[in-house]
C-alpha cells in the first residue's frame, strides 16, 4: 500500500509549477494540504491568483493559498526578477485566469497551524525562490522541526544553470534565503537541473494527454506546453521537450527510485559576483559526506510511466 503523502506547497506558477499542482492534485498518493504563493517566475499577485484557478478548476477550493514574499532578501535588480519569456506574463503562458476570480487568501500564520495539525507528517515541497521558506523557518523555528521532510527543486552541480551560465533560477533568485535553508532543514533531498533537465514533456505526451485524459485540466494542458515548449527551443535548439523540473520534484516524494542520488552538503555563491546563485558541493576525495540527498540522474522510462499514470487517472 502507498502511503499518502501530505505535501505543503511553496511554489511560484509558473507552467511547471502550475503542472506540479496539476500531479498532486490529480494524484491519489498525495493530499496537497495548501500551497505557498511568492515571487518568482511571475509577482506574488500573479502566482497567488494562478494557484487559486487551478484549485478552482478542480473545485478543491477548501486547500488554502497561502501568500508568501514578494521580493528576495536582497534585490539587485528590481524590475528583472521575473521570467516572461519562459511562463508568460502571467505565469501560463497563454492562460489566464478569468479577470474576475475572487478569492480568499490565509495568512503566513497558516503554515504554523498545518504542520501542528500533522506533526511529523508533512512534506514541504519548495519549486520556488526560497524566501518564503527561509521565512517560515525564522517565523516558525519550534514547528518547522515537526516536519517531515522537505523537498527543494534548484540548483546545478558541475552543469550549466539556466538564468546565467552558472545558476539555476531557483537559487540564482535569492542565495541568502536559499542557503539558510539548506542549512537548517533536515531529511532533505534537491532535484537540481541535473536530473530536471531531463524531465521532458514531449510533443507526444501531450498529444496521448488530449486524447487519452479526462481531467478538469485538459484544455489548459496543449496551449501551456505549446508555449513553455517554444521559450525551451529558443535557449537550448534541438531539445525534445520542456522540462518539467516542478513536477519531478513533486513526483519523487513517492516515487524516490526514479531518480539517483548522492549525499553532500550543498551550498549557494551570494553576493554579486558573475558566480550569484552558483551551486556548489565539496568532491575532493578526503572531504566529508554530508546529509543532503542530491538528485543526479533520473530514469525517464519509470518517469514517463509515473507521469502517465497518476495525469490519465491510470490506477
Ligand atoms: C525553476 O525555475 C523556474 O523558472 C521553474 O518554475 C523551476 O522552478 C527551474 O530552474
Ligand atoms: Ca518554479
Amino acid at each position: 500500500m502507498v502511503l499518502t503523502e501530505k505535501i505543503l506547497l511553496f511554489a511560484d506558477p509558473g507552467i511547471d509549477d502550475s503542472l506540479a499542482i496539476i500531479y498532486a492534485l490529480l494524484n491519489p498518493d498525495i493530499e496537497l494540504v495548501g500551497i505557498v504563493t511568492s515571487y518568482g517566475n511571475v509577482s506574488k499577485e500573479q502566482a497567488t491568483a494562478n494557484a487559486y484557478y487551478l484549485l478552482q478548476l478542480a473545485e478543491q477550493t477548501q486547500i488554502p493559498i497561502i501568500p508568501g514574499a514578494a521580493t528576495p532578501v536582497e534585490q539587485e535588480e528590481a524590475s528583472n526578477i521575473y521570467y516572461p519569456e519562459i511562463h508568460g506574463a502571467e505565469g501560463m503562458g497563454p492562460i489566464r485566469p478569468p479577470s474576475n476570480l475572487q478569492y480568499q487568501v490565509h495568512s503566513f500564520e497558516t503554515i504554523r497551524t498545518i504542520i501542528n495539525l500533522y506533526p511529523n507528517e508533512i512534506v514541504i515541497v519548495d519549486t520556488g525562490r526560497s524566501t518564503s521558506l527561509a521565512t517560515a523557518f525564522i517565523l516558525f523555528n519550534e514547528e518547522i522541526k515537526k516536519v517531515k521532510a522537505f523537498y527543494i527543486m534548484g540548483g546545478a552541480f558541475f552543469v550549466p544553470g539556466n538564468v546565467t551560465a552558472l545558476a539555476e533560477a531557483n537559487f540564482y533568485g535569492d542565495p541568502t534565503s536559499t542557503n539558510y535553508v539548506l542549512t537548517h532543514a533536515h531529511n532533505l533531498t534537491i532535484t537540481p537541473l541535473n536530473v530536471t533537465q531531463y524531465a521532458l514533456l514531449t510533443s507526444e505526451m501531450v498529444q496521448r494527454l488530449a486524447q487519452e485524459g479526462n481531467t478538469p485540466f485538459g484544455p489548459l494542458l496543449s496551449p501551456i506546453f505549446e508555449f513553455y515548449y517554444n521559450a525551451y527551443q529558443k535557449n537550448i535548439p534541438n531539445i525534445q521537450g520542456a522540462p518539467i523540473h516542478d513536477l519531478l520534484t513533486v513526483m519523487i516524494v513517492s516515487n524516490p527510485a526514479i531518480v539517483e542520488y548522492v549525499y553532500y552538503d550543498p551550498k549557494v555563491i551570494n553576493g554579486s559576483s558573475e558566480a550569484k546563485g552558483m551551486s556548489f558541493i565539496d568532491i575532493r576525495p578526503t572531504s566529508p559526506k554530508g546529509n543532503t540527498r542530491i538528485a543526479v540522474k533520473l530514469d525517464y522510462e519509470q518517469f514517463v510511466e509515473e507521469f502517465f499514470r497518476v495525469m490519465l487517472r491510470l490506477d
